[in-house]
């Protein structure tokens, strides 16, 4: 959970600024630490610090450094308090290599207390630096910076994405294992990254490598070799996404941006349908069990698809969060369909999932980076078109995904009805965005509180989960998302007028049930804030404050419109209380650690 960014330049290209500018695209993967090392005349740079990148540049001017090739890491800390002994690059005790890494060394216990019984002195409390000083222990008897990198490998067990790089040789030696890395062809040089809004500015052909492949950059070529050191040609793939997409683009936040980019992320996924058509001609009649796994965000979204397959399909429908799923293949067969949904296709507990049901059972991945890992192991994939992501918090992705997850169910179950109702999904949404004034009011109201609950039954429910995931990840208020029923079964007792409660009430069968639930929390003195249709006077009267929604959006409709608001909400109360909802603290976007 760390980013990392690798370049050498043509015509002597200066690489820290562009380093500088590609690490700073990748600050969602890590903000506590920054650093660079670039190489000249055979002499080792190095700037790093504890901080985001903003204040570490501040203080050292990163983009101020001689040679043209390098590496830079942003630093998400697990081994090690964030500090500048620790942040990366790591170097060898003769400080001739430096090392960026972004995964986690299992066995670095061991090998560190080895390499110290032969010598070998250690600065940092990290388990990355046994990887520059294991190299150096192989060139020092004769290997290449190459060749030591793929014995180094041999000995390292665990999740990683490196870079490598020597004063002796000018080039770059990256490779991968469970942590993700791409490698891009620019007309300036070539890049190695943990993803790719680094590099879109300056590289939009990519090549995936695949687990203990070698690359090596030079000025002039980029090889790729297999776990057996033989040279490989590998398919050059071209990202569509422009490098606008990364940028903020005038709004404050790239939450906020991501939040109004919603109803266009809905109207590209909806493109989609023909894939979706193919798969599901393939898969169709051979399947009688569905099983959505995924984490956070995405298991939400996998919630209401199993609502939605059970209803329309009738097919029986199971959701298990993908660090559970080992638990759960017992009863698995080639009949079952697994289901992984993920933005980023990179989070280990999915991706562990995805190897253990590939053993037994048909895989889809529905995913929005493209040649992600994730993409690369199912059977079969579905893009969500929602383009980069930045903000830590999911926002236009989940929609995204819920698209697909409605695409696919109309389209196995026959209901091809529903796309006229999705195609008016992006209107909706727009009409929510075009006023935020009473949302922003009720965030002032409620920016002191320290409990929420967010209440909704059936396809409310996951709704209120989402709402309260994304109140706690970015304003580090406790929020509660409950079953709307359930609450009267324990967690009533802790209501009372100090604790809020959100009531998602979206217009149908359940509607009425919610009604008493509300009443139920009113009562104790809880102060409501409903989101519902425009034409609920009932919901109107008993609630404090209310969010209205176009009526047409009923409740199987719902998860497509009604997080929109509550959004909105956690975006503004972290505004209210000065917090960088980009940013938040502990996460990073892509949870590439078990
Ligand atoms: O990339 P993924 O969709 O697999 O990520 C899963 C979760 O880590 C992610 O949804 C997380 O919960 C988000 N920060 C939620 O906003």
């Amino acid at each position: 959970m760390c980013g990392i960014v690798g370049c050498i330049l043509k015509n002597n290209r200066k690489a820290a600024p562009i380093l500088l500018d590609s690490i700073s695209k990748l600050e969602y993967r890590g903000y506590d630490s920054i650093g660079i090392a670039t190489i000249d005349n055979n002499k080792i740079f190095i700037k790093k610090d504890e901080g985001n990148i903003e204040t570490v540049d501040n203080k050292l001017d990163l983009a101020d450094m001689d040679g043209d090739y390098g590496i830079a890491h942003v630093r998400w800390a697990t081994h090690g308090d964030p500090n500048k002994v620790n942040s990366h690059p790591h170097t060898s005790q003769d400080e001739k290599i430096a090392v960026v890494h972004n995964g986690i060394i299992e066995n670095y216990v061991e090998l560190k207390e080895q390499l110290e019984n032969e010598g070998y002195e250690f600065k940092s409390d990290t388990d990355t630096e046994v990887i520059p000083q294991l190299i150096s222990k192989y060139m020092s008897k004769g290997f290449d910076l190459e060749s030591a990198v793929r014995e180094t490998i041999t000995m390292i067990e665990g999740a990683y994405a490196i870079a490598a790089i020597c004063t002796d040789e000018k080039k770059i030696v990256a490779t991968r294992k469970d942590s993700p890395l791409i490698v891009g062809l620019g007309k300036k040089g070539y890049f190695v990254a943990s993803d790719s809004p680094a590099i879109l500015k300056y590289a939009k052909d990519i090549i995936y490598p695949e687990k203990d492949e070698l690359v090596i950059l030079t000025e002039n070529e980029i090889v790729i070799k297999d776990e057996y050191d033989n040279i490989i040609e590998k398919e050059i793939e071209t990202i569509d996404w422009s490098p606008e997409m990364a940028e903020k683009e005038g709004y404050d936040y790239f939450m906020l941006k991501e939040i109004n980019e919603q109803s266009t992320a809905v109207k590209n996924t909806l493109t989609g349908k023909k894939e979706i058509e193919k798969i599901v001609s393939k898969i169709k009649g051979n399947i009688n069990r569905i099983i959505f796994v995924a984490c956070g965000t995405s298991y939400h979204a996998s919630l209401t698809g199993k609502y939605l397959i059970e209803t329309l399909a009738g097919i029986p429908t199971e959701v298990i969060l993908a660090s559970e799923f080992k638990y759960s293949t017992k009863t698995l067969d080639d009949k079952t369909l697994v289901i992984f949904i993920s933005q980023s296709g990179e989070t280990a507990d999915t991706l562990k999932a995805l190897e253990a049901a590939n053993k037994t059972s048909q895989t889809l991945a529905i995913v929005n980076v493209v040649g992600s890992s994730a993409t690369r192991q199912a059977n079969h994939v579905i893009y969500t078109q929602a383009g980069p992501e930045i903000g830590v918090a999911a926002t236009k992705t989940y929609l995204s995904q819920l698209t697909s997850i409605y695409m696919f169910a109309a389209i196995l179950s026959g209901n091809e009805y529903l796309f006229k109702d999705l195609n008016k999904i992006p209107k909706y949404i727009d009409e929510i965005l075009e006023d935020t004034t009473e949302i922003e009011l009720v965030s002032k109201k409620f920016k002191y509180a320290d409990d929420f609950f967010f209440i909704g039954r059936g396809y409310a429910y996951p709704i209120a989960l989402e709402g309260a995931l994304k109140l706690k990840e970015i304003t580090y208020i406790h929020g509660e998302g409950y079953a709307a029923g359930e609450l009267k079964h324990g967690p009533l007792a802790l209501i009372d007028q100090n604790i809020p409660v959100v009531v998602v009430a979206p217009p149908g069968d359940n509607n009425r049930k919610t009604m008493s639930n509300l009443e139920e929390v009113k009562s104790r003195g809880a102060d409501v804030f409903a989101v519902g249709s425009f034409d609920d006077e009932s919901l109107r009267s008993k609630s404090d404050d209310i969010f209205c929604i176009n009526p047409d959006v009923d409740e199987i409709l719902a998860p497509l419109v009604y997080i929109v608001p509550l959004q909105l909400l956690s975006y503004y109360v972290a505004i209210e209380r000065k917090l960088d909802p980009d940013k938040p603290r502990n996460l990073a976007k892509c949870v590439t650690v078990e």
